[in-house]
Protein backbone atom coordinates (compact mmCIF):
# COMPACT_ATOMS: atom_id res chain seq x y z
CA UNK A 1 0.00 0.00 0.00
CA UNK A 2 2.78 2.32 1.00
CA UNK A 3 4.63 1.24 -1.75
CA UNK A 4 1.81 2.06 -4.14
CA UNK A 5 1.15 5.44 -2.87
CA UNK A 6 4.91 6.53 -3.20
CA UNK A 7 5.01 5.00 -6.74
CA UNK A 8 2.18 7.51 -7.84
CA UNK A 9 3.96 10.13 -5.59
CA UNK A 10 7.09 9.65 -7.78
CA UNK A 11 5.22 9.31 -11.03
CA UNK A 12 3.62 13.12 -10.18
CA UNK A 13 7.20 14.10 -9.20
CA UNK A 14 8.50 13.18 -12.89
CA UNK A 15 5.74 14.50 -14.52
CA UNK A 16 5.62 17.80 -12.97
CA UNK A 17 10.08 17.68 -14.09
CA UNK A 18 8.89 16.71 -17.29
CA UNK A 19 6.41 19.54 -17.99
CA UNK A 20 7.24 23.07 -19.12
CA UNK A 21 4.80 25.49 -17.78
CA UNK A 22 5.06 28.81 -20.11
CA UNK A 23 4.91 31.29 -16.98
CA UNK A 24 6.68 31.76 -14.43
CA UNK A 25 4.63 30.79 -11.30
CA UNK A 26 5.82 32.31 -7.70
CA UNK A 27 4.86 30.45 -4.39
CA UNK A 28 2.65 33.82 -3.39
CA UNK A 29 0.75 32.54 -6.64
CA UNK A 30 -0.59 29.43 -4.46
CA UNK A 31 -3.58 29.31 -2.19
CA UNK A 32 -2.92 30.45 1.81
CA UNK A 33 0.73 31.08 0.74
CA UNK A 34 2.02 35.00 1.66
CA UNK A 35 5.23 36.57 1.34
CA UNK A 36 6.01 35.26 5.05
CA UNK A 37 5.02 31.66 4.37
CA UNK A 38 6.57 32.17 0.86
CA UNK A 39 10.00 33.43 2.33
CA UNK A 40 9.70 30.51 5.21
CA UNK A 41 9.70 27.82 2.67
CA UNK A 42 12.70 29.57 0.70
CA UNK A 43 14.89 29.42 3.42
CA UNK A 44 14.18 25.66 3.89
CA UNK A 45 14.91 25.52 0.45
CA UNK A 46 11.87 25.28 -1.41
CA UNK A 47 12.20 28.03 -3.99
CA UNK A 48 10.09 26.76 -6.54
CA UNK A 49 6.27 25.90 -7.37
CA UNK A 50 8.05 22.63 -8.17
CA UNK A 51 9.42 22.16 -5.23
CA UNK A 52 5.88 22.27 -3.09
CA UNK A 53 4.19 20.34 -5.74
CA UNK A 54 6.26 17.51 -4.80
CA UNK A 55 6.23 17.82 -1.34
CA UNK A 56 3.79 15.63 1.59
CA UNK A 57 1.14 17.72 2.76
CA UNK A 58 2.13 16.97 6.39
CA UNK A 59 6.14 18.12 5.25
CA UNK A 60 4.97 21.31 3.97
CA UNK A 61 2.20 21.74 6.99
CA UNK A 62 5.38 21.36 9.53
CA UNK A 63 7.75 23.77 7.76
CA UNK A 64 5.34 26.30 7.00
CA UNK A 65 3.44 25.94 9.88
CA UNK A 66 0.56 25.98 8.35
CA UNK A 67 -2.64 23.58 8.70
CA UNK A 68 -2.35 20.73 6.80
CA UNK A 69 -5.31 20.95 4.59
CA UNK A 70 -4.31 24.69 3.33
CA UNK A 71 -0.85 22.45 2.65
CA UNK A 72 -2.90 19.96 0.28
CA UNK A 73 -4.74 22.69 -1.16
CA UNK A 74 -1.69 24.44 -1.61
CA UNK A 75 -0.10 21.43 -2.72
CA UNK A 76 -2.59 20.46 -4.89
CA UNK A 77 -2.45 24.40 -6.61
CA UNK A 78 1.01 23.63 -7.48
CA UNK A 79 0.17 20.17 -9.10
CA UNK A 80 -2.60 21.64 -11.51
CA UNK A 81 -0.19 24.89 -12.76
CA UNK A 82 2.44 22.38 -13.36
CA UNK A 83 0.83 19.79 -15.77
CA UNK A 84 -0.76 22.82 -17.81
CA UNK A 85 2.66 21.84 -19.63
CA UNK A 86 1.04 18.80 -20.80
CA UNK A 87 -1.28 20.91 -23.21
CA UNK A 88 1.52 21.92 -25.20
CA UNK A 89 2.27 17.90 -26.32
CA UNK A 90 4.07 18.51 -29.21
CA UNK A 91 7.03 20.56 -27.40
CA UNK A 92 7.13 18.56 -24.75
CA UNK A 93 7.97 15.62 -27.44
CA UNK A 94 10.84 17.82 -28.63
CA UNK A 95 12.24 18.32 -25.49
CA UNK A 96 12.34 14.21 -24.99
CA UNK A 97 14.11 14.15 -28.20
CA UNK A 98 17.10 15.83 -26.78
CA UNK A 99 17.65 13.17 -24.09
CA UNK A 100 20.71 11.23 -24.49
CA UNK A 101 21.89 8.19 -22.49
CA UNK A 102 25.57 7.64 -21.30
CA UNK A 103 26.37 4.01 -21.61
CA UNK A 104 27.93 2.43 -18.18
CA UNK A 105 29.45 0.19 -20.05
CA UNK A 106 27.46 -2.93 -18.86
CA UNK A 107 24.77 -3.54 -21.47
CA UNK A 108 22.87 -5.21 -18.37
CA UNK A 109 23.10 -2.43 -16.31
CA UNK A 110 22.22 0.20 -18.83
CA UNK A 111 19.02 -1.87 -19.79
CA UNK A 112 18.10 -1.68 -16.24
CA UNK A 113 18.13 1.98 -16.63
CA UNK A 114 16.54 2.29 -20.08
CA UNK A 115 19.38 2.12 -21.86
CA UNK A 116 21.88 4.40 -19.95
CA UNK A 117 22.40 7.23 -17.69
CA UNK A 118 20.06 10.09 -18.57
CA UNK A 119 20.24 13.41 -19.45
CA UNK A 120 17.91 15.64 -17.80
CA UNK A 121 17.44 13.20 -15.01
CA UNK A 122 19.15 12.21 -11.42
CA UNK A 123 20.21 8.68 -11.22
CA UNK A 124 21.34 8.04 -8.30
CA UNK A 125 23.31 4.73 -6.86
CA UNK A 126 22.97 3.76 -3.49
CA UNK A 127 25.16 0.79 -1.85
CA UNK A 128 27.61 -0.08 0.99
CA UNK A 129 31.16 -0.05 0.68
CA UNK A 130 33.09 -1.72 -2.15
CA UNK A 131 29.21 -1.87 -3.75
CA UNK A 132 30.84 -0.38 -7.13
CA UNK A 133 29.19 3.21 -7.00
CA UNK A 134 32.67 4.98 -7.19
CA UNK A 135 33.53 2.84 -10.11
CA UNK A 136 30.22 3.53 -12.22
CA UNK A 137 31.32 7.14 -11.49
CA UNK A 138 34.65 7.08 -13.52
CA UNK A 139 33.40 4.49 -16.54
CA UNK A 140 30.75 7.20 -16.86
CA UNK A 141 32.91 10.58 -17.15
CA UNK A 142 35.19 8.38 -19.63
CA UNK A 143 31.80 7.44 -21.66
CA UNK A 144 30.18 10.62 -21.91
CA UNK A 145 33.22 11.53 -24.08
CA UNK A 146 32.71 8.49 -26.45
CA UNK A 147 30.55 9.86 -29.56
CA UNK A 148 26.35 9.28 -29.66
CA UNK A 149 26.67 6.75 -31.96
CA UNK A 150 28.82 4.27 -29.77
CA UNK A 151 26.69 5.42 -26.27
CA UNK A 152 28.42 8.42 -25.32
CA UNK A 153 27.52 12.47 -25.19
CA UNK A 154 30.13 13.95 -27.11
CA UNK A 155 30.80 16.04 -24.43
CA UNK A 156 32.89 16.18 -21.11
CA UNK A 157 32.20 15.22 -17.32
CA UNK A 158 32.42 17.28 -13.80
CA UNK A 159 33.46 15.04 -11.00
CA UNK A 160 32.47 16.82 -7.61
CA UNK A 161 34.51 14.34 -5.53
CA UNK A 162 34.17 14.60 -1.68
CA UNK A 163 35.61 11.92 -0.12
CA UNK A 164 38.67 12.06 -2.08
CA UNK A 165 38.46 8.78 -4.14
CA UNK A 166 38.71 10.08 -7.89
CA UNK A 167 41.36 8.16 -9.02
CA UNK A 168 43.04 9.48 -12.51
CA UNK A 169 44.79 6.49 -13.27
CA UNK A 170 41.57 4.28 -12.92
CA UNK A 171 40.05 7.13 -15.49
CA UNK A 172 43.31 6.01 -18.09
CA UNK A 173 42.56 2.49 -17.54
CA UNK A 174 38.88 3.02 -18.82
CA UNK A 175 39.95 5.42 -21.35
CA UNK A 176 41.98 3.09 -22.56
CA UNK A 177 39.62 0.09 -23.13
CA UNK A 178 37.69 2.22 -25.11
CA UNK A 179 39.73 3.07 -27.43
CA UNK A 180 39.86 6.70 -26.21
CA UNK A 181 43.08 8.78 -25.65
CA UNK A 182 44.05 8.67 -21.70
CA UNK A 183 45.67 12.11 -21.61
CA UNK A 184 42.73 13.54 -23.18
CA UNK A 185 39.85 11.62 -21.60
CA UNK A 186 41.64 13.61 -18.42
CA UNK A 187 41.32 16.69 -19.92
CA UNK A 188 37.50 16.28 -20.32
CA UNK A 189 37.06 15.72 -16.99
CA UNK A 190 37.03 18.90 -14.46
CA UNK A 191 37.83 17.29 -10.58
CA UNK A 192 36.66 19.35 -7.72
CA UNK A 193 37.13 18.25 -4.42
CA UNK A 194 35.00 19.47 -2.03
CA UNK A 195 35.61 19.97 1.40
CA UNK A 196 32.69 20.50 3.13
CA UNK A 197 28.97 20.40 2.46
CA UNK A 198 28.79 24.58 1.80
CA UNK A 199 31.39 23.92 -0.85
CA UNK A 200 29.94 21.30 -2.25
CA UNK A 201 26.78 23.09 -2.84
CA UNK A 202 28.55 26.13 -4.22
CA UNK A 203 30.63 24.18 -7.30
CA UNK A 204 27.27 23.02 -8.68
CA UNK A 205 27.10 26.72 -9.31
CA UNK A 206 30.42 26.75 -10.62
CA UNK A 207 29.62 24.35 -12.93
CA UNK A 208 27.15 26.69 -14.19
CA UNK A 209 29.70 29.42 -15.01
CA UNK A 210 31.27 26.79 -16.82
CA UNK A 211 28.41 25.81 -18.93
CA UNK A 212 27.91 29.51 -19.25
CA UNK A 213 31.55 30.03 -20.79
CA UNK A 214 30.58 27.44 -23.33
CA UNK A 215 32.36 23.87 -22.34
CA UNK A 216 30.20 21.50 -23.60
CA UNK A 217 29.60 19.19 -19.90
CA UNK A 218 27.10 16.70 -20.06
CA UNK A 219 27.70 14.88 -16.92
CA UNK A 220 27.64 15.93 -13.35
CA UNK A 221 28.81 13.60 -10.87
CA UNK A 222 28.33 13.50 -7.26
CA UNK A 223 30.56 11.25 -5.25
CA UNK A 224 29.55 11.48 -2.80
CA UNK A 225 26.42 13.40 -2.24
CA UNK A 226 25.41 12.32 1.34
CA UNK A 227 28.72 12.36 3.16
CA UNK A 228 29.46 15.86 4.34
CA UNK A 229 26.08 16.37 4.96
CA UNK A 230 26.15 13.17 7.47
CA UNK A 231 29.14 14.51 9.13
CA UNK A 232 28.21 17.91 9.41
CA UNK A 233 24.15 17.51 10.78
CA UNK A 234 24.82 14.83 13.78
CA UNK A 235 22.96 16.02 16.21
CA UNK A 236 18.93 14.19 15.98
CA UNK A 237 17.88 18.06 16.18
CA UNK A 238 19.84 18.38 12.82
CA UNK A 239 18.10 16.39 10.92
CA UNK A 240 15.35 18.11 9.93
CA UNK A 241 18.10 20.99 8.95
CA UNK A 242 19.99 18.24 6.94
CA UNK A 243 17.28 17.31 4.73
CA UNK A 244 16.33 20.51 3.65
CA UNK A 245 19.91 21.16 2.73
CA UNK A 246 20.17 17.84 0.76
CA UNK A 247 16.47 18.90 -0.91
CA UNK A 248 17.76 22.18 -1.91
CA UNK A 249 21.17 20.43 -3.29
CA UNK A 250 18.94 18.05 -5.31
CA UNK A 251 16.77 20.74 -6.81
CA UNK A 252 19.78 22.71 -7.64
CA UNK A 253 21.54 19.29 -9.66
CA UNK A 254 17.96 18.87 -11.06
CA UNK A 255 17.46 22.43 -12.26
CA UNK A 256 20.82 22.08 -13.88
CA UNK A 257 20.06 18.73 -15.57
CA UNK A 258 16.81 19.80 -16.92
CA UNK A 259 18.43 23.48 -18.35
CA UNK A 260 21.35 22.01 -19.97
CA UNK A 261 20.51 18.52 -20.95
CA UNK A 262 23.14 17.06 -18.28
CA UNK A 263 23.03 13.44 -16.67
CA UNK A 264 23.63 14.20 -13.01
CA UNK A 265 24.94 11.27 -11.36
CA UNK A 266 25.04 11.02 -7.46
CA UNK A 267 26.17 8.26 -4.84
CA UNK A 268 24.44 7.34 -1.31
CA UNK A 269 25.58 5.70 1.20
CA UNK A 270 23.81 2.88 2.90
CA UNK A 271 23.51 2.88 6.78
CA UNK A 272 22.82 -0.41 9.15
CA UNK A 273 19.46 -0.82 10.26
CA UNK A 274 19.64 -3.10 13.12
CA UNK A 275 16.28 -2.46 14.06
CA UNK A 276 15.24 -4.11 10.57
CA UNK A 277 14.87 -7.86 11.53
CA UNK A 278 12.94 -8.81 8.01
CA UNK A 279 13.92 -7.34 4.47
CA UNK A 280 16.31 -4.76 3.66
CA UNK A 281 18.42 -3.91 6.22
CA UNK A 282 19.81 -0.59 5.01
CA UNK A 283 18.48 2.55 4.96
CA UNK A 284 19.57 5.39 1.98
CA UNK A 285 21.37 8.69 3.88
CA UNK A 286 19.16 11.08 3.28
CA UNK A 287 16.06 9.13 3.23
CA UNK A 288 13.00 10.32 1.43
CA UNK A 289 14.43 13.24 0.39
CA UNK A 290 17.01 11.92 -2.00
CA UNK A 291 14.87 9.15 -3.07
CA UNK A 292 11.85 11.68 -4.15
CA UNK A 293 13.97 14.06 -6.07
CA UNK A 294 16.33 11.22 -8.12
CA UNK A 295 14.92 10.24 -11.32
CA UNK A 296 16.41 6.48 -11.57
CA UNK A 297 17.72 4.98 -8.40
CA UNK A 298 20.00 1.91 -8.46
CA UNK A 299 20.56 -0.16 -5.03
CA UNK A 300 23.65 -1.74 -4.97
CA UNK A 301 25.12 -4.98 -3.72
CA UNK A 302 28.33 -7.27 -4.02
CA UNK A 303 27.14 -11.03 -5.47
CA UNK A 304 28.36 -13.86 -6.04
CA UNK A 305 31.26 -14.89 -7.71
CA UNK A 306 33.03 -11.05 -7.73
CA UNK A 307 29.77 -10.00 -9.38
CA UNK A 308 27.54 -6.70 -8.73
CA UNK A 309 23.65 -7.00 -8.45
CA UNK A 310 22.09 -3.63 -9.38
CA UNK A 311 18.26 -3.21 -8.71
CA UNK A 312 16.17 -0.43 -9.90
CA UNK A 313 13.68 0.80 -6.98
CA UNK A 314 10.86 2.81 -7.07
CA UNK A 315 11.24 4.01 -11.08
CA UNK A 316 8.20 6.45 -12.35
CA UNK A 317 8.23 4.60 -15.83
CA UNK A 318 10.33 1.08 -15.32
CA UNK A 319 9.49 -2.05 -14.06
CA UNK A 320 11.64 -2.97 -10.67
CA UNK A 321 14.20 -4.83 -12.18
CA UNK A 322 17.43 -6.87 -11.03
CA UNK A 323 20.44 -7.15 -12.96
CA UNK A 324 24.08 -8.65 -12.63
CA UNK A 325 27.69 -6.72 -14.21
CA UNK A 326 30.75 -6.91 -13.09
CA UNK A 327 33.79 -4.35 -12.43
CA UNK A 328 36.79 -5.41 -14.95
CA UNK A 329 40.61 -3.76 -15.09
CA UNK A 330 38.81 -1.30 -18.12
CA UNK A 331 35.99 -0.32 -16.58
CA UNK A 332 32.58 -2.49 -16.41
CA UNK A 333 31.19 -5.33 -18.07
CA UNK A 334 28.49 -8.08 -18.30
CA UNK A 335 30.96 -10.64 -18.56
CA UNK A 336 33.84 -11.40 -15.71
CA UNK A 337 36.96 -11.34 -17.69
P1 LIG B 1 32.32 3.53 -0.87
O1 LIG B 1 32.63 4.80 -1.56
O2 LIG B 1 33.39 3.11 0.07
O3 LIG B 1 30.97 3.56 -0.19
O4 LIG B 1 32.24 2.35 -1.94
P2 LIG B 1 31.86 2.39 -3.50
O5 LIG B 1 30.49 1.86 -3.67
O6 LIG B 1 32.15 3.69 -4.10
O7 LIG B 1 32.85 1.29 -4.07
P3 LIG B 1 33.84 1.42 -5.30
O8 LIG B 1 33.12 1.85 -6.50
O9 LIG B 1 35.02 2.21 -4.89
O10 LIG B 1 34.22 -0.10 -5.51
C1 LIG B 1 35.42 -0.64 -5.07
C2 LIG B 1 35.52 -2.02 -5.67
O11 LIG B 1 35.66 -1.93 -7.09
C3 LIG B 1 36.76 -2.76 -5.21
O12 LIG B 1 36.50 -3.45 -4.03
C4 LIG B 1 37.03 -3.68 -6.38
O13 LIG B 1 36.22 -4.83 -6.23
C5 LIG B 1 36.51 -2.94 -7.56
N1 LIG B 1 37.60 -2.31 -8.32
C6 LIG B 1 38.15 -1.10 -8.12
N2 LIG B 1 39.15 -0.87 -8.97
C7 LIG B 1 39.26 -1.97 -9.75
C8 LIG B 1 40.11 -2.35 -10.82
O14 LIG B 1 40.98 -1.62 -11.23
N3 LIG B 1 39.90 -3.57 -11.35
C9 LIG B 1 38.92 -4.39 -10.93
N4 LIG B 1 38.75 -5.56 -11.50
N5 LIG B 1 38.10 -4.08 -9.91
C10 LIG B 1 38.26 -2.89 -9.33
MG1 LIG C 1 32.92 5.48 -3.32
Amino acid sequence: MIKHGKNIYKAVKHAVFMASPKKEVKLTDLPGIGPTIASKLESAGYCDVMSIAVMAPSELSSIADISEAAARKAIAAARKVLQLGFEDAASYAEKRKEILRITTGSKNLDALIGGGVETKAITEAFGAYGSGKTQIAHCLAVNVQLPVERGGANGKAVYIDTEGTFRPERIKQIAAGVGLDPEKALKNIFVARAFNSEHQMLLVDKVRDLLNKGEPIKLLIVDSLTAHFRAEFTGRGQLADRQQRINRHMHNLMRLAETYNIAVYVTNQVMARPDVLFGDPTQAIGGNIVGHASTYRIYLRKGKKDSRVAKLIDSPNLPDAETVFFITRHGLSDKQV
